[in-house]
């Protein structure tokens, strides 16, 4: 599975050593489910979908859902993040949306978790993030993710 593959890349790298997970437009928990099953047992969807949150609570009960439209509630997120991140937790936020769907959260949303997690975006190179990192992670059946270091 495509989501297995990134986690497998993400979270070769001991050093970063991430401790929860969250993840933006989750959908029925694909990447939640990869997290579980790399041993990254704090993790947390947000979507704005009450069908898929559904499959995604009945199917993944030991991760957390929350129905959330990210472009109307973006605070959530960042406080979620920031709550995690200040309890001690190493975050790691990952997203996959369509491209406007980014774009439109990229300054209330990503902007200010940058200053708490490290950012993956999936299918989407953030614009004047390259000093974060921005490095090409991989490509999985032709869609590439961008994995961006924190502020710090
Ligand atoms: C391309 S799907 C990705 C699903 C999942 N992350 C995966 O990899 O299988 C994008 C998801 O973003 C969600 N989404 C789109 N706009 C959203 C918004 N404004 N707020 C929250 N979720 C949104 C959709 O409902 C959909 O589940």
């Amino acid at each position: 599975m495509a989501a297995n593959i990134l986690f497998d890349n993400l979270l070769q790298e001991e050093s970063k050593a991430y401790t929860a997970h969250v993840e933006l437009g989750c959908g029925e928990g694909n990447l939640n489910a990869s997290a579980l099953s790399r041993g990254l047992n704090r993790t947390f969807g947000y979507d704005s979908d009450e069908r898929v949150l559904q499959i995604a609570t009945d199917r993944l009960p030991e991760a957390r859902f929350y129905l959330c439209d990210l472009t109307k509630s973006p605070q959530t997120v960042v406080d979620k993040v920031t709550e995690l991140a200040e309890g001690g937790e190493n975050v790691l936020l990952t997203m996959y949306f369509v491209s406007d769907g980014l774009e439109k959260i990229r300054e209330s949303v990503l902007e200010k978790c940058l200053k708490h997690a490290d950012v993956v975006t999936i299918g989407y190179e953030v614009p004047g993030w390259e000093k974060h990192g921005g490095v090409v992670g991989g490509n999985v059946l032709g869609v590439e993710w961008f994995v961006y270091g924190k502020i710090t």
